[in-house]
């Protein structure tokens, strides 16, 4: 009896102290190396901005106009399980300027702290951004390839009962980012420039790496030619074919938006020393050789391509003729026949519509070493 309440006794004695010998060896071990962690990143930060030292969150910002093949990669990322991919967020915040317009005015930097909200998987930091998720539940463009808000790691609905499961995410931002912390590796967003004015997208992109130096955020901008751009536009009656006397001043708009970005992107980059975190893909390399752009854009990113991407590449640009004969009903259907697409708007019967965009849109294609079309040999065409 005795024995047993020694026994007792010490061992409890013993787990005491093990307890406390723990408690000292943590307090000292773990507190003086977080102290030495934080006089290192002191150190450096006066020279350069150097990221914590856990692995960094790898994140993706496509950036382009309208039909340059946005739509097409952002699909093509929606589809890889390991990708959280938002498309166009800024359309939420576009409303807010034009619908409440005084919050719109007293919210500082609102673009910015979205954006960086979805490449850092963290909607809690910025009022902002935890209001941005009052608006996800319903789509907020035609054009959307997927809402990730609406897919089961956030939301089981049931076929008769829509949202029934859906936590309100306005109201649950921690949800959100635990949600996007634990089940997507990478963040990717799509933002185009017509959702902002002209000088905040020049800001946008360099910011979002700036301030966030705890990520590796690279960008991708994507540019078509402007034939061909228009000639997609024109498709989907966005705007007047030749002879409209609107062509010119749609042309020159386009040119002139990709060429500041273009500039900018350069410029701001390189003189910030981030300009390998930037990549320049024309649509027609999307289009002459999908899977090969798709694997680089893949290696750019840091990201590993799945087999199941690969696939969806692949059937969705080479369809067969049944599938394409219904996707080309879609208006924004990521479906495509690849091969000979980019190059559509060439067709004789555009010469003249052709020869006006060239002549307004001269230094874009003198930038990117793209040739005239030369005159079509018979006479009968538009
Ligand atoms: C903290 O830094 C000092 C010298 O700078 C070093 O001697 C010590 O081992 C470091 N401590 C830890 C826990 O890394
Ligand atoms: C979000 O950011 C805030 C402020 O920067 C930080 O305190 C918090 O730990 C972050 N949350 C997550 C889930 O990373
Ligand atoms: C939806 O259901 C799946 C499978 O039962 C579960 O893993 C997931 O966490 C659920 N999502 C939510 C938001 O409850
Ligand atoms: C796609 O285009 C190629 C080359 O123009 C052609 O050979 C092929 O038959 C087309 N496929 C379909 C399904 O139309």
């Amino acid at each position: 009896m005795q024995t047993r309440n020694f026994i007792k006794y010490w061992s409890a004695l013993l787990s005491a102290l093990l307890v406390f010998l723990g408690y000292v060896f943590y307090t000292f071990n773990v507190k003086t190396y977080r102290g030495n962690q934080s006089s290192l990143k002191k150190e450096q930060s006066t020279y350069i901005q150097i990221p914590s030292l856990r692995v960094q969150r790898k994140g993706l910002i496509i950036f382009g106009q309208d039909r340059s093949g946005t739509t097409f990669i952002s699909a093509m990322f929606a589809n890889d399980p390991q990708i959280f991919m938002v498309y166009e967020p800024l359309w939420i915040t576009q409303r807010w300027f034009f619908y409440e317009n005084q919050y719109y005015h007293r919210c500082i930097s609102c673009e910015l702290q979205v954006v960086s909200s979805i490449m850092a998987c963290n909607f809690s930091r910025s009022p902002a951004s935890t209001k941005f998720l009052s608006y996800v539940s319903t789509p907020w463009t035609g054009a959307l390839p997927v809402n990730i808000f609406d897919t089961p790691n956030f939301c089981n609905k049931t076929r008769d009962v829509r949202n029934i499961n859906c936590p309100k995410l306005g109201k649950n931002p921690g949800f959100v980012d635990r949600v996007c912390n634990t089940k997507y590796k990478h963040s990717v967003v799509k933002v185009a420039p017509a959702r902002l004015p002209r000088e905040k997208l020049a800001d946008l992109v360099p910011r979002v790496l700036l301030e966030n130096p705890d990520l590796d955020v690279r960008v991708l901008h994507l540019v078509r030619d402007p034939r061909g751009n228009i000639n997609s536009r024109i498709n989907l009656d966005w705007v007047k074919d030749y002879p409209s006397p609107k062509l010119p001043s749609t042309a020159a708009d386009l040119c002139g938006s990709i060429l500041i970005n273009l500039y900018h992107a350069d410029k701001t980059l390189t003189d910030l020393g981030l300009k390998h975190r930037y990549k320049l893909v024309l649509y027609k390399q999307i289009a002459d050789d999908p899977l090969g752009t798709a694997k680089d854009i893949y290696d750019f990113a840091g990201f590993k391509m799945p087999l199941e991407t690969e696939q969806w590449v692949l059937e969705t640009t080479k369809p067969s003729a049944e599938t394409l004969k219904k996707e080309l009903e879609k208006p924004y259907s990521t479906v495509r026949n690849a091969s000979g697409n980019a190059d559509k708007w060439r067709e004789d019967a555009f010469y003249f519509r052709n020869r006006i965009i060239e002549r307004h849109c001269k230094t874009l294609l003198d930038s990117l070493g793209m040739e005239r079309v030369s005159k079509p040999k018979l006479a009968n065409h538009k």
